[in-house]
């Protein structure tokens, strides 16, 4: 973590949880998808300016494990969104020089999205400025299945003694391997659960929930969260 000009500590890690985008549609008398249109122009937007702030890692989450049980009209729109999305970030973030990485299952989408999906890490893989994690059918309970997977397949090959297994064995197989946990969790739309977001790296994340639907979220706002996460006194257990 770093301190700004204004000596606020910036967290190193934000997690956040963009929801609200139906029922910021339902508000204006819209179809649901187009609060996800809204929602993808608040994505670019406040990814720039978290970069910006200095904060070194950003996971969005952007469609759970649990989100292919919407109707198929409205998966079927997300999917026409990220397509979109995916070709017009192939060369966005370059001037920020973000590094986009995904996180989450992508054998389960169509052939062309995995292509976009690989050929975006591809281009971004240099780039040495903040790392943007997309969360993509992504899921803390699938996430930690695959994980338990990996270490049984390496004590069975005989690479890992089980009574070596630690906390760091887990989070290396994890998808954010090598990156620090969450400082601080978002979430919009007023909820105050983490719906399957980062289980194992949440341990001691700060949650701050908004009422703000996603496609309302302004840098002011995430002003906002920094501001109550810097008077969060964390204790990690400790006194
Ligand atoms: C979040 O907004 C986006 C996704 C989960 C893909 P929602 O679509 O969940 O919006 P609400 O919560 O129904 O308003
Ligand atoms: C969480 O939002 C998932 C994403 C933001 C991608 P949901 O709208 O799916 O969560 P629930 O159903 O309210 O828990
Ligand atoms: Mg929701």
């Amino acid at each position: 973590m770093k301190e700004n000009a204004s000596s606020l500590v910036i967290p190193a890690h934000v997690g956040i949880i963009m929801d609200g985008n139906g029922r910021w549609a339902k508000k204006r008398g819209l179809p649901r998808s187009v609060g996800h249109t809204y929602g993808a122009k608040t994505f670019k937007n406040i990814t720039r300016y978290i970069s910006k702030c200095g904060v070194k890692y950003l996971t969005l989450y952007a469609f759970s494990t649990e989100n292919w049980k919407r109707p198929f009209e409205e998966v079927n729109a997300l999917m026409k969104i990220f397509r979109q999305y995916l070709i017009d970030s192939l060369t966005d973030f370059r001037d920020d020089d973000i590094k986009v990485n995904f996180i989450g299952d992508r054998s389960a989408f169509a052939e062309d999205i995995i292509k976009l999906i690989n050929d975006t890490e591809e281009i971004a893989k240099d780039r040495k400025g903040m790392q943007l994690n997309i969360a993509m059918n992504y899921g803390g309970r699938d996430e930690l299945i695959h994980a338990v997977r990996e270490i049984a397949r390496d004590v069975v090959d005989g690479a890992v003694n089980i009574s070596d297994i630690s906390e760091q064995t887990i989070a290396d197989k994890l998808y954010t391997s090598g990156q620090p946990d969450p400082d601080l969790i978002i979430r919009t739309g007023g909820e105050h659960r983490l719906s399957n977001f980062m289980l194992f790296q949440a341990a001691y994340s700060e949650f701050y929930s908004t009422d703000t639907l996603w496609p309302d979220f302004k840098a002011e706002d995430f002003d906002e969260a920094l501001r109550v996460f810097n008077q969060r006194n964390r204790r990690f257990g400790g006194v």
